[in-house]
């Protein structure tokens, strides 16, 4: 353990903050094995009479799974949502990812897939090629009451009731020219309006995003032409940039990143307030991962074939798990105004689940994502955090990272130790006594900050209980590890 130790100071006293369970939610989108391969993979055994595989639903569930944003990301651009509903069938070219889509997988099966895991389903429209009458026509499908055109297509199909879909996005990252239709910051706000006014005009009751990015150019801009429609802005978080270069971060560089997203949630905020929507527009976080996806340019057999290399499991660290624990104590912190949160995505790619023809595989992150479903509590009471920094690469973050929860029954202080070799002392102080004595803890550490579960050695990194003891106030917290350590009342 190293002389300096991390000081964490909360005082429930002075009252506490709710957060939603909605930042625990997931993304899946229509690229590579995500969808075809991943979660849906008819004739399979061990897949559900209507190709879902039960392994991966089994697995969702254990997550806690609250929303599910679908179907893209960049495919979205190029979707159009009555090719891909009824009988008839046929696959189309999606340009955004310069591959056959067949079609297979629609809204009913997306809808049926949802309550099967028992989440949201959050549909993320064309704001790409697509224009405000589709999304529109595509909210009659899924919520219209009355015999109407789409309404009825959806009986005809099979489903009389309306699906109900409160979770609604325009748009994704639609100020990027990798966007089949792509928009300038003057054409996005008055498109944003029409296509809210068409789609509430449908269903006033649906929770709606907008594709933005936490810059005053575009958000302002969006926020001043249709924020008055919104619910929620959209950003989008990859820190380790893959798309082009397959060569994944080490551990401590990967590490530097996990202040990053705080730092975007507070420009964000900023945004908000500048443009007077404090309170009325909030935060969907709703693509994130520590790990950009791999997927270089071009439409040659190389290049698509190349997005195989995202399920190389040895990059799948104790570094993902601890930058996935940071970005979700970013969003716990400032859960006033991040109120969703999409690990993207959650099955294959850079997923906390691989799932393969036998099974699935639980990533280090599946295990974060799972601490933290179960383990925070109900009100994020504010902690202050002193202590030691770890330096790499001319950059360098706090050692400890840490936040303080609180219900009824008890106190969560979750611990991020950083350190790759040294465990890290904490003093913990709590409504103004120095914690001290025994108390149960989950860990998750791994042998080495480079662990990783793989087919092979699926529980290489898993949760383990102990006790954890004080020694003269201070907790030694294990290198490499994200530790919940519990007070009860
Ligand atoms: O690299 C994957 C892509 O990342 C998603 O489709 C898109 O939304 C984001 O840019």
């Amino acid at each position: 353990m190293t002389a300096e130790f991390t000081s964490i100071v909360a005082d429930s006293r002075l009252g506490g903050q709710k957060w939603d369970r909605m930042i625990f939610g997931h993304f899946i989108e229509h690229f590579h094995t995500q969808i075809y391969g991943g979660l849906y993979e008819p004739g399979s055994p061990l897949s559900d009479d209507r190709g879902f595989r039960m392994d991966v639903i089994e697995a969702m569930r254990e997550l806690k799974t609250p929303i599910m944003r679908w179907p893209g990301g960049n495919y979205v651009s190029d979707h159009h949502w009555y090719e891909a509903v009824g009988r008839d069938r046929i696959a189309s070219y999606n340009k955004a990812w310069r591959v056959p889509e067949p079609n297979t997988f629609g809204t009913d099966e997306f809808i049926a897939w949802c309550k099967e895991v028992g989440c949201e389903p959050y549909i993320c429209t064309n704001g790409g090629n697509g224009t405000a009458e589709e999304m529109s026509n595509w909210v009659e499908y899924c919520n219209g009451r009355y015999d109407t055109r789409y309404a009825m297509q959806r009986q005809q199909n099979g489903n009389q009731k309306p699906f109900g879909v409160k979770y609604w996005g325009i748009g994704n990252e639609s100020y990027g020219d990798w966007q089949i239709g792509a928009k300038t910051v003057s054409e996005w706000g008055p498109y944003v309006a029409e296509s809210a006014k068409m789609m509430r005009a449908v269903d006033e009751d649906i929770i709606l995003s907008a594709a933005a990015v936490p810059d005053t150019e575009w958000t302002l801009a969006l926020l001043r032409a249709a924020g008055r429609y919104l619910d929620l802005v959209s950003i989008h978080g990859y820190w380790d940039r893959l798309s082009q270069v397959e060569n994944p971060s080490d551990y401590m560089t990967a590490i530097m990143q996990s202040e990053n997203p705080g730092q975007m949630i507070t420009q964000t905020r900023n945004v908000i307030g500048a443009a007077g929507f404090t309170g009325k527009v909030k935060i969907a976080f709703d693509e994130w991962n520590l790990r950009g996806w791999h997927h270089p340019d071009g439409t040659g057999d190389d290049k698509i074939n190349a997005r195989d290399l995202n399920d190389i499991p040895q990059t799948y660290t104790m570094a993902d798990a601890l930058f996935s624990a940071s970005f979700l104590n970013a969003c716990l912190r400032n859960g006033d105004v991040v109120t969703m949160a999409n690990m993207a995505p959650s099955v294959n790619t850079r997923g906390p689940l691989y799932a393969h023809k036998n099974g699935v595989v639980k990533r280090t992150t599946f295990h974060t994502m799972k601490m933290y479903v179960d383990q925070v509590r109900e009100l994020m009471i504010d902690a202050r955090v002193d202590g030691p920094q770890l330096t790499h690469g001319g950059k360098s973050v706090a050692r400890v990272d840490a936040i303080v929860s609180k219900d009824n029954a008890g106190t969560t202080v979750t611990l991020v130790n950083r350190d790759p070799s040294a465990a890290a002392g904490c003093r913990i102080v709590l409504d103004g006594q120095a914690l001290q004595g025994e108390f149960t803890a989950d860990i998750l550490e791994g042998d080495s900050p480079d662990a990783f579960n793989s087919v092979e050695a699926p529980n290489a990194v898993v949760p383990r209980q102990a006790v954890l003891a004080d020694q003269d106030g201070i907790y030694s917290i294990p290198p490499h590890a994200l530790c919940m350590l519990h007070i009860p009342a």
